[in-house]
């Protein structure tokens, strides 16, 4: 049977709980939910869906080439950053690809419904799932394509652009693609240690990924896009699909998000507070945590295997990581929330934790 592998599967934990006000830390979304003017724009928006959406999203990408200070032709837009991974695997065709493992899920899943080789280098416990140099050795010339999320999802783990450049210099005379997955970079501090993106200009094999979803909190309008100087990966993600994948609803949207600047400010604020709240309050409690750079915490309740569901009888829905590849029971993702949201999950987990410990 398929199965759903990602957080923010409210649906099926309401009618597990019969609890329509559940708490959603499984999802890693902005704290801030939808920016100021954002619901305006989609009720206009309405007005014009008696046409089909613009296929070359000629507004928002405008939008974004200014917001990014990239070229608009550098740009393509797609439902979400998910749906532009499946095309990306369409339109290149990898015969081998490497991926990180633990990593987001869909990399792997769309690997494999395009029939490639995938191979994995394991970040380890170990070493608190960091990206370690000898992951060079591994860029033998075999491979066609190399995912790397920056920002890492689940662990919060960053690379820093340095590193990623010496990534980049062995895939460019295999002209192996390299993606790198900045979706949650712009909840990691000091952000320009970490992207790449001033690499897109002297590496036209280097694609970065992003997403609205995250970072103005619309995950069920669906948008995303990638940055790549390659026209020719540009021309055949279009090609890879219908042309009408982002909804007239999801371009205005994300032309009113990207004004809103004090938004971001306020949400990027937010989150260095509350996650710094979280991680004190957490190892107070005794909770291993590791990497948690951006708006999410990985951590690891060995002694609370079914800690998520013990939350969940609480009214409060946690991603377990128990089965992302190289990863077991016991490891746990929550996300970054406001200051109530917060305190309510920090007293479920103490009352849990002091019965665990009873
Ligand atoms: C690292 C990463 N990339 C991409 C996505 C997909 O984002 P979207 O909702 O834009 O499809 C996710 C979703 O969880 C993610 O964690």
């Amino acid at each position: 049977m398929y199965e759903y592998v990602h957080g923010g599967d409210i649906y099926t934990a309401r009618d597990l709980t019969n609890n329509p006000h559940l708490i959603d830390f499984s999802a890693n979304i902005n704290p801030l939910g939808l920016p100021p003017g954002v619901k305006e724009a989609v009720m206009e928006a309405l007005a014009e869906c008696h046409n089909y959406p613009d296929p070359f999203c000629r507004e928002l990408t405008q939008a974004l080439a200014a917001y990014e200070s990239v070229s608009q032709e550098n740009i393509y837009c797609g439902n979400g950053a998910s749906e532009i991974i499946f095309r990306l695997v369409l339109a290149s065709k990898p015969r081998k690809a490497l991926l990180l493992a633990p990593t987001f899920a869909d990399y792997e899943k769309a690997l494999n419904t395009g029939g490639s080789t995938v191979e994995h280098y394991p970040l380890t416990v170990e070493h608190d799932f960091r990206l370690r140099k000898d992951f060079l050795n591994m860029l033998d010339n075999s491979y066609d394509m190399v995912w790397i999320c920056n920002p890492n999802n689940p662990t919060g783990q960053v690379c820093e652009a340095s590193f990623l450049q010496e990534v980049l210099e062995r895939c460019s005379p295999k002209n192996t693609l390299l993606v790198v997955d900045e979706c949650f970079m712009d909840f990691v501090d000091e952000p320009e240690k970490y992207s790449v993106q001033h690499l897109i200009n002297s590496h036209n094999n280097l694609l970065i990924l992003k997403a609205f979803t995250k970072t103005f909190a619309m995950p069920g309008i669906r948008l995303g896009y990638v940055l790549t100087t390659n026209g020719r990966i540009i021309e055949r993600l279009r090609a890879a699909g219908q042309d009408w994948s982002v909804s007239i609803i999801a371009q205005k949207a994300g032309i009113c998000a990207l004004k809103q600047t004090e938004y971001l400010r306020k949400a990027r604020q937010l989150v260095k507070k509350e996650r710094q709240f979280l991680l004190e309050e957490l190892k107070r409690l005794g909770v291993r945590t590791y990497g948690s750079m951006a708006n999410y915490i990985f951590f690891q309740a060995s002694d609370c295997p079914d800690l998520d569901k013990k939350l969940l009888a609480r009214g409060i829905l946690i991603r377990s990581c128990a089965n992302y590849r190289g990863l077991s029971k016991g490891y746990f993702r929550i996300a970054v929330k406001s200051r109530n949201d917060n305190l309510l999950l920090l007293a479920a987990l103490k009352e849990i934790i002091k019965v665990e410990s009873r």
